[in-house]
């Protein structure tokens, strides 16, 4: 029996920016393959190109501008009340670039997702895809992580790889990563709304097995 919409997971989304993986895991909820309910869609940038794209799918959206936040502290404290009104089952960071505090990632902890564009642990902070060039590493790719106080250092759930090819720069290889992010994110989230992905003791688990430091890794 489908749970009624009453009863399906509730997910809230934070973005910065474009909002494309926002758009994918929406779109999976809108075509069923997620039995979810997007509770609504947060933007701590006004202008937020994905804002447009989630009121054009009609989706509930809520601004918060940082820089109207006297600290870090407040403008969390201010975010978690902003989310528990939308009463979320899971919150999933798509591009949301704020460093968050522990006091935030405590809260949501078990029940807070991120996507980075990195082989996690490797090239935790910015610019990945130039670093892994100038490394001259042979594989890339994006990680979905459970969120820990440890900045992009929480359990892994899954990762796509790809290799690095001779004729890469650090925009082709985003532009190829970016079509790997909008698999992967809306499978960690249709696990975790299925009861099937969870985090306990920092360690992901996937049906009641603990995942691979790696998370799982999906290789094209
Ligand atoms: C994505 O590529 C995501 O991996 C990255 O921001 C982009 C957001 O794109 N996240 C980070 O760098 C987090 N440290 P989107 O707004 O189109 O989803």
């Amino acid at each position: 029996m489908q749970a009624s919409e009453a009863e399906k997971p509730r997910i809230v989304i934070l973005i910065s920016g474009n909002g494309s993986n926002m758009q994918a895991i929406a779109e999976a909820v809108h075509n069923k393959e997620i039995d979810a309910e997007i509770a609504g869609i947060i933007s701590n940038r006004p202008l937020a190109e994905g804002l447009t794209k989630a009121q054009a799918m009609g989706l509930h959206t809520d601004i918060i501008d940082h820089t109207l936040y006297a600290s870090r502290d407040e403008f969390d404290h201010a975010l978690i009340r902003m989310i528990e009104d939308l009463k979320p089952d899971l919150v999933v960071l798509a591009g949301f670039m704020r460093i968050l505090t522990a006091d935030f990632t405590r809260y949501f902890e078990g029940n807070l997702l991120n996507i980075h564009p990195s082989l996690l642990p490797k090239y935790q902070g910015l610019n990945t895809h130039q670093r892994a060039l100038d490394a001259g590493d042979s594989e890339h790719g994006v990680t979905v992580h459970f969120v820990t106080e440890e900045l992009d250092g929480g359990p892994n759930a899954i990762q796509a790889i790809l290799p690095i090819l001779d004729i890469d720069n650090a925009k082709a290889l985003q532009q190829r990563i970016q079509v790997q992010e909008h698999i992967i994110y809306p499978i960690a989230v249709k696990w975790f709304c299925e009861g099937r992905l969870s985090m306990e003791g920092q360690h992901a688990f996937l049906d009641g097995q603990e995942l691979p430091a790696s998370g799982v890794q999906l290789r094209s």
